[in-house]
């Protein structure tokens, strides 16, 4: 999803800025355009990618201040005139965008009525036009000012960077429900909509809240709020090295975080655990533990692939922890005006932690009076610093856009949250509690042993290239990886892929089934394996491509399969940990088979930070 770079400071501002657009292109975007001082304001934008805009720019173009956008259209395709930066009529004003202005066409009305010209199909070209005609109606107003009146008057989300040329020494940056910021340099600063543009040139952040304005120059920032208060914001030590955000060899992000989940679970459970007696250390939410043993039920609402895990954490929690689960997808929790209130506990998962609907879920659930938890990778992110309390999947930054070693984090901090509850609700004995608790130590092993198929995954893919659908079949805790292979696939290889409860096939699904339509099982749950033999019999029958994803303890699933995948055992709970690897892979090496754009899919962002 869309991205802003800014810079100001000794070096060259062109090279500093596409440079950071090029670390914000795994967000997904489909044009890209930049704003420099040197002088006068010179502007250069196109549709494409990052590549295709540096063409457009010589040596000629120098100075030391200069703001960069890569767009996500939302209004106006994606086009060279829809690309951003979009300016005043004077020229003098350029601003960048991530967001959704949800009145601009009654501004621009206004607008044209005082007789401004547009160019664009845009929201965001109001802005610019906005600022200016404040200016008109009084040249001598400070030129924050301006801004200030114009934001005033604008409904929606923005992320804003405003470059001025009668102000060459300063860039202008404004929250409001997108991401922004501050990268504090020696003699220079940055601005920027994700961490990882920064992360070369300093690792102090500021990151602004919604409402406030920054005016940011070489050597000094200024932070105020809607009230017109000066702020002083925490300065937050940013944990991201340059080596995880670079492909280090891989040919794709998305091939590298796969093969990083034997480490990342492993950090997600560093210091948490101890196997030798059985405890649990979960710092981030000790504060609120017993509002989580109290809770009479537990919410928990996500987007996409942390749907899917919060799926896997309602199995977690209800069968450790005996306290009732509800899952919701966060769009659809936040506009039902949800029955919740205090004594109630609300978990947001998200790995990025700017999902919109996902954040407006959690203010919705706040505004209620309930306690509301995050679970969520990045550090500093909106949602982890708008929760009362939470747990970080320390995963690193997930770059691919389809999320693989975030799932697992998630999956792993929610068993961790759910033995926790357990042991201090007293619903499991030390003796169950350790065995668990030994098995997730072994995790990190046993999905090294996963990836050491990944040869075998690939053939298997070979065969499936070129299917037009595939079926995901799962029961219990493999109910959610189902849904989650499904998705992987359908996101990056683009085949239409559904995920279904193993049973409900019979209740329409199966009218599919024939020697065209692969089908994935995954068997890996003892307490329904038998079940599931059924299940796959039922497949079998009638032609379909059996792939499945079975343990040894299960040879009747492997033996009806025409092809398999075999992991190690593990406890039924935790099962999700390991079966989800090869679907990983399946995906990724049939969307690398059909050349797709595997960490950056078509139409898709790593973050979906609007509604
Ligand atoms: C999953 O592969 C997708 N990238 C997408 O469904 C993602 O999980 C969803 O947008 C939620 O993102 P979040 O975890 O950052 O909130
Ligand atoms: N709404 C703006 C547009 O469509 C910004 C989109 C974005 O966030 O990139 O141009």
């Amino acid at each position: 999803m869309c991205g802003i770079v800014g810079y100001i400071g000794n070096s060259q501002a062109k090279d500093v800025v596409i440079k950071g657009l090029k670390r914000l292109e795994y967000r997904g975007y489909d044009s890209a355009g930049i704003a420099l001082i040197n002088g006068s304001l010179s502007i250069k934008k196109c549709k494409g990618k990052v590549s295709a805009l540096e063409k457009l720019l010589s040596d000629s173009e120098k100075g030391s201040i200069a703001i960069g956008h890569t767009r996500w259209a939302t209004h106006g395709e994606p086009n060279d005139v829809n690309s951003h930066p979009h300016v005043s009529s004077s020229g003098k004003i350029a601003v960048v965008h991530n967001g959704i202005i949800e009145n601009y066409n009654a501004l621009k009305l206004k607008l044209q009525e005082e007789g401004y010209k547009f160019y664009s199909e845009t929201d965001t070209e109001i802005v610019a036009k906005l600022i200016e005609s404040f200016i008109d109606k009084n040249p001598s107003i400070e030129f924050v000012k301006a801004v200030k009146l114009a934001l005033a008057q604008i409904n929606g989300t923005y992320g804003l960077a405003i470059l001025n040329s009668d102000n060459p020494e300063t860039i202008f940056v404004a929250r409001k429900g997108s991401p922004l910021l501050i990268g504090v340099g020696e003699g220079e600063m940055l601005i920027a909509s994700d961490a990882s543009a920064v992360a070369e040139y300093t690792d102090k952040v500021v990151y602004l809240d919604d409402g406030e304005l920054a005016i940011i120059k070489k050597d000094e920032y200024q932070v105020i709020n809607a009230d017109d208060v000066e702020l002083t914001k925490e300065v937050h030590e940013l944990a991201m090295s340059l080596e995880e955000i670079e492909k280090s060899g891989f040919p794709f992000f998305m091939l590298k975080e796969i093969f990083e989940q034997p480490k990342t679970i492993s950090d997600s459970l560093r210091g948490r655990i101890n196997v030798e007696d059985g405890s649990i250390t979960l710092g981030g939410i000790t504060s609120v533990m017993d509002k989580l043993v109290n809770a009479k039920r537990i919410i928990i609402a996500a987007c996409g692939t942390s749907w899917h895990s919060a799926l896997v954490g309602e199995y977690l929690i209800e069968w450790l922890a005996k306290t009732p689960v509800e899952v919701e997808y966060a769009s659809e929790f936040r506009y039902k005006d949800p029955l919740i209130g205090e004594g109630d506990v609300l978990f947001v998962i998200s790995q990025s932690g700017e999902t919109a609907d996902t954040l407006a879920a959690l203010r919705e659930a706040k505004e209620k009076g309930a306690t509301v938890l995050g679970i969520v990778n990045v550090v500093g992110s909106t949602i982890a610093r708008e929760t009362d309390a939470g747990v970080y999947l320390h995963a690193g930054p997930e770059i691919g856009v389809a999320s693989t070693k975030a799932f697992t984090g998630q999956v792993t901090v929610l068993a961790l949250i759910a033995l926790s509850l357990a042991q201090h609700k007293g619903a499991i004995d030390k003796k169950s509690s350790k065995k668990i608790i030994s098995a997730l130590s072994k995790i990190p092993s046993q999905v090294e042993e996963i990836l050491k198929q990944s040869d075998q995954i690939k053939e298997i893919s070979n065969l499936f290239t070129y299917a037009p659908n595939f079926l995901y079949l799962g029961r219990s805790y493999s109910f959610p990886v189902a849904l989650e292979g499904a998705l992987k696939l359908k996101e990056i290889s683009y085949i239409h892929a559904e995920g279904y409860p193993a049973a409900e096939m019979k209740h329409g699904p199966i009218a599919l089934i024939d020697d065209m339509m692969p089908v994935v099982v995954i068997a890996s749950t003892k307490h329904t394996n038998d079940k599931m033999v059924s299940n796959v019999e039922e497949v079998k029958a009638r032609k379909g491509r059996i792939i499945a994803i079975t343990s040894p303890s299960n040879e009747e699933v492997r033996d009806l399969a025409e092809f398999s995948c075999m992991i190690p055992e593990t406890e039924d709970v935790l099962s999700p940990l390991l079966s989800v690897i090869p679907l990983q892979l399946l995906s990724y090496y049939v969307a690398v088979n059909r050349g797709c754009d595997v960490d950056q899919p078509r139409n898709l962002a790593k973050s979906v930070t609007v509604e």
